[in-house]
């Protein structure tokens, strides 16, 4: 897979999509970690879908706020179409967040349905870190490979 189209925003888009992360980063329920992430997808009709990180006091179950996010906008009935997304981690003084190999895969498949190649916008209190998900995951397994 991968060859999808690229995405570019606009820094207004972009502010909005940030705020929108930092606003489901609000509800993490993250007391083992303590470090509150939240994510915002963006769609190409304009939807913005969140979600933030979700523990458990098994540990070792932990979701993160990309497979929460995404989650909701596949059982939402999305199927592709998503042009972008951020993730914010609200812990103080520590780096933007980039989506763990299970988020990374997780969002290539909603990408993949739709042949987009999102642009991640990876937040942290003072820096942003703008990346393609095909450069996250190059040479991404997906549903094309099972025809
Ligand atoms: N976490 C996310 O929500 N997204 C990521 O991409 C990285 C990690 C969460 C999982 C866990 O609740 C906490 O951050 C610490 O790993």
């Amino acid at each position: 897979m991968g060859g999808g189209a690229e995405v570019s925003l606009l820094d207004t888009q972009e502010q909005a999509l940030i705020a929108a992360a930092h606003a489901a980063a609000q509800h993490a329920y993250a007391p083992y970690s303590g470090y509150p992430v939240g994510a915002a997808l963006l769609f190409d009709d304009g939807a913005v879908v969140t979600g933030c990180n979700i523990e458990n006091a098994s540990y070792g179950l932990a979701l993160c706020a990309e497979t929460v996010a995404v989650s909701k906008a596949l059982g939402e009935g999305r199927r592709g179409g998503l042009a972008a997304v951020a993730v914010v981690g609200l812990k103080a003084g520590s780096a933007p967040v980039t989506p763990c190999g299970r988020c990374r895969q997780v969002l290539n498949e909603v990408a993949a349905l739709g042949g987009t190649d999102p642009l991640v916008l990876c937040v942290s209190n003072n820096d942003v870190r703008r990346v393609t998900l095909s450069a996250l995951l190059p040479h991404a397994f997906g549903p094309g490979h099972l025809g």
